[in-house]
Parts: C-alpha cells; sequence; structure tokens
C-alpha cells in the first residue's frame, strides 16, 4: 500500500515535471546563439547579433595603370566590356556605389538582358551562370562577427604591429581548422613584437548540405576566430569571399601591419614567416603583394574544367599574380585594394582577380621561393628538413600539419 502512494507521488512529480518541460519547449522557440549563449555562458567577444551590415570602408580615388589596359584590352567579352565602362564612369560621381549594397536585391534576373548581352549565356554552366547574375552582390551581411579580434583587452596597443592570418575555410572543415589552431595559426605574440591573430572565413553551407549552424556558433564562442557571411560556400564566390574579408579588416582591424590569405590546407612555418617579415625594411614592408608568383597564365577554356572560363565572357591573358594558396599583402595596401576593386569588375578566380586590382594599382607581385604551391612530391611532402627551410606548402591533411609542426619544433632535428 506504502509503495503504492509512493508511486502515485512520483508519478504525479514527472507527469508535472513533463508538462512544465514541454510548455518551455512550446513556448519560447530559441535561435541556436541564445540557447548557446545561455548554455555556455561564452565570453564577451562573441557577437551573435543577426546579420550586421559592415559600414563600406572609405574609397580613395586611384588611377588604374596603363599596363593593367594594355594587358587586358577593351574587347567584345562581356567582362572587358563592363571594365571599359566602369573605366569610363570613373571620374563622374559616385552615386551611388556601383557595388549592391542592398544585399537582396543585387542579383540580375532578368534573363532577357542577360542574354543581350552575352549571346551563349545559355550555353554557361549553371555555376557561371550563377555568378553573371550576382556579379554586384558585394556586400554581404556578416552572420558571425569577432569585432574585438585586433584590439586587446584594456590595453591601448595603437602601435602594436599585427599580422592577422585570414583562413578560407568553409563551416565542414572542423577538423581541418583545429589542426590550424594547434599548428601554425595559433595566436601569439612574438618576442620581437609581432602579434599574430587568426579569422577564419567562411559562407554559408549549401542549401542540400545539413544545418551546422549551431556547431559553428558553439566553435565561435570557444574560440572567438570564426568569420562567416551570409552567402553560399562555393568555388565561384572566393572572390566575394575574399572582398568581404577586406572590408572587414577595414573596419575592425584597420592598424593591421600584415595581412596573410591562404586556405585552410597549407602547412605555414609560422616562425620562418614572422622572421621574414621582421626582415623587412619599411618600404619593402608597406608594399608588399608576395608568394608564388604565376607569370604568363591565361584563363582556361576548356568546358570540362571547373576554372573554365568563356570567351565570351573574358578575353586576355592574365597579369602576372600570386597564387591564391598562400599570400601576403601590406596593411597599408588594403585601402588602395578595396579602393580598386570598386571599379574592376568581380572575377571568378579570386588570385586572378588579386592580381588584377594590383596590376591596376601598379604594385609589382614579388616572387618568394619559400612559397612553394608547386606540386610537391611525396617523400618531400613528408620531410621535416625540406619543410624546415619553407614557408608554405598546400594540399596538407590535418594530420599531417600537426606531424610537420611538431617536427619542425624537433630541439633533436638535424638537417
Ligand atoms: C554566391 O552566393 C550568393 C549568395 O548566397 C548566391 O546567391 C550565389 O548563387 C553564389 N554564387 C555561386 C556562383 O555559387
Ligand atoms: C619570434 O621571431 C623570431 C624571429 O624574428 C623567431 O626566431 C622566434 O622563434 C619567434 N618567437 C616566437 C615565440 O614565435
Amino acid at each position: 500500500m506504502r509503495t503504492f502512494r509512493v508511486m502515485i507521488i512520483f508519478t504525479v512529480v514527472l507527469i508535472f515535471f513533463y508538462t512544465t518541460l514541454h510548455l518551455e519547449v512550446t513556448s519560447s522557440p530559441k535561435s541556436a546563439p541564445e540557447m548557446l549563449t545561455e548554455l555556455l555562458d561564452l565570453p564577451p567577444q562573441v557577437q551573435f547579433q543577426d546579420r550586421i551590415t559592415v559600414p563600406q570602408p572609405k574609397v580613395l580615388n586611384v588611377n588604374v595603370s596603363d599596363s593593367f589596359k594594355q594587358t587586358i584590352t577593351q574587347n567584345k567579352a562581356y567582362w572587358n566590356r563592363l571594365l571599359y565602362s566602369a573605366l569610363k564612369n570613373q571620374g563622374k560621381e559616385r552615386s551611388p556605389p556601383r557595388s549592391g549594397s542592398d544585399w537582396s536585391s543585387c542579383k540580375v534576373t532578368d534573363q532577357e538582358l542577360l542574354r543581350t548581352n552575352v549571346h551563349d549565356f545559355n550555353s554557361y554552366n549553371p555555376l557561371l551562370q550563377d555568378f553573371v547574375q550576382s556579379m554586384n552582390c558585394r556586400t554581404p551581411p556578416v552572420l558571425i562577427n569577432q569585432p574585438k579580434k585586433c584590439f586587446s583587452a584594456g590595453e591601448d596597443k595603437e602601435d602594436e604591429k599585427i599580422l592577422l592570418l585570414g583562413i578560407k575555410s568553409t563551416p565542414a572543415h572542423f577538423e581541418r581548422r583545429q589542426a590550424v589552431r594547434e599548428t601554425w595559426g595559433q595566436e601569439r605574440v612574438n618576442k620581437t613584437g609581432l602579434r599574430v591573430r587568426t579569422v577564419f572565413l567562411m559562407g554559408r553551407p549549401q542549401v542540400d548540405d545539413p544545418d551546422l549552424s549551431l556547431l559553428l556558433s558553439f566553435e565561435a564562442g570557444l574560440f572567438g576566430d570564426i568569420l562567416q557571411w551570409d552567402f553560399h560556400e562555393s568555388f565561384l564566390n572566393l572572390t566575394l569571399k575574399m572582398s568581404a574579408f577586406l572590408q572587414w579588416t577595414l573596419t575592425y582591424c584597420p592598424h593591421v601591419t600584415f595581412v596573410f590569405s591562404g586556405d585552410d590546407d597549407v602547412f605555414v612555418n609560422t616562425p620562418l614567416l614572422l622572421t621574414y617579415l621582421q626582415s623587412l625594411g619599411s618600404s619593402e614592408a608597406s608594399k608588399l603583394y608576395s608568394g608564388h608568383v604565376i607569370r604568363q597564365a591565361s584563363p582556361i577554356r576548356d568546358p570540362r574544367s571547373k576554372y573554365y572560363i568563356p570567351m565570351s565572357y573574358y578575353d586576355g591573358p592574365y597579369p602576372q599574380y600570386v597564387g591564391g594558396g598562400g599570400f601576403l599583402v601590406s596593411g597599408a595596401l588594403l585601402e588602395s585594394f578595396y579602393s580598386v576593386s570598386q571599379i574592376i569588375p568581380f572575377y571568378p578566380i579570386d588570385d586572378a582577380y588579386t592580381g588584377m586590382c594590383f596590376n591596376a594599382l601598379g604594385v609589382i607581385p614579388q616572387s618568394h621561393e619559400g612559397f612553394y604551391t608547386f606540386e610537391i612530391k611525396e617523400e618531400s611532402r613528408q620531410s621535416l628538413c625540406v619543410h624546415k627551410g619553407l614557408i608554405l606548402t598546400h594540399q596538407h591533411s590535418p594530420q599531417q600539419l600537426k606531424r610537420l609542426w611538431r617536427g619542425i619544433h624537433s630541439p633533436f632535428l638535424t638537417c
């Protein structure tokens, strides 16, 4: 009898408990960031505001070099025509900025217009069609921000020298990011005073990908190094990613000394990179655009390649550019880089686009043999002595990053 009574009380309590639980669940559907902030007591530097629009940085008056106009001529191709029409309008009053500042309506939806402008538009593959339609979409709202990334709490460090690592990643690459954090991307202050700051750059997953937003918010809260924008991850959106990162840096990290931009599967010998940066004279340090220079390249005209560019879209060679796997830019160049990118139409290949912008500014890419993004032999890929002497190699697994990092720091390594 007694046990029966206890059981009844227990059941009532349980029912009550579940009802309140249920009520709680149905009454306030919380957003993932809200849930996380509550659950985890997140550090204050993380901002989970929805869709912040980064203010447009100041646009300087820049001259487009003659050598750029000689390399990329005026002809019938769509991109070339867009470029020359932008150059013609350059001196005229700039109202409003050409770049789609209204993110929701920047896409060209008038197919008729596109077919008039690009006679074989229908034969472009769907991704490229998509790119051509969204070439004016340039200011994606920020979904996960790190506004304090370049400021140290409570310290006035205006004169501090910062090396900002902007690493191109995608939401699903958790493991790669963790390997980078544990190895070359560690945030630290070098004895000589250069402070390393790291951010991972990403858009949103594709429509058919699983929803990773909760995990990403968690990761951002834990490490404070995720920057995410409201655009779909896609190979052809890398120029947009680069441009968004540039806008972000000019806004939130305006005093940066050097920016390194690279992929999340490269290995960087950070100590060697820092030594190199410290060794630069002030004039060199202020006009750095360096890495593995690619000379005399032209668009790939094979429709089966993912880099395929049709003649009707772009007609001409590429100016010299630095391979996008990993390269360096001086902070002092960012404002003019951004300004000239307001004139030069977006191009689907991000490193070629960056090269165009610097060529237009008259900045000559500098080759550094430590940036090794050629095909590398399998035994060299694993070799510690090879990596001890190079600044950057590419296409590594997370495990390889860890092995190489441990290896080059070993006191027993003799080369
Ligand atoms: C780039 O992102 C935008 C915004 O999400 C999207 O509309 C567009 O389709 C993407 N472009 C490509 C080429 O995937
Ligand atoms: C700081 O930089 C110097 C070279 O400038 C390098 O030898 C040293 O290992 C670096 N220290 C740290 C802690 O990264």
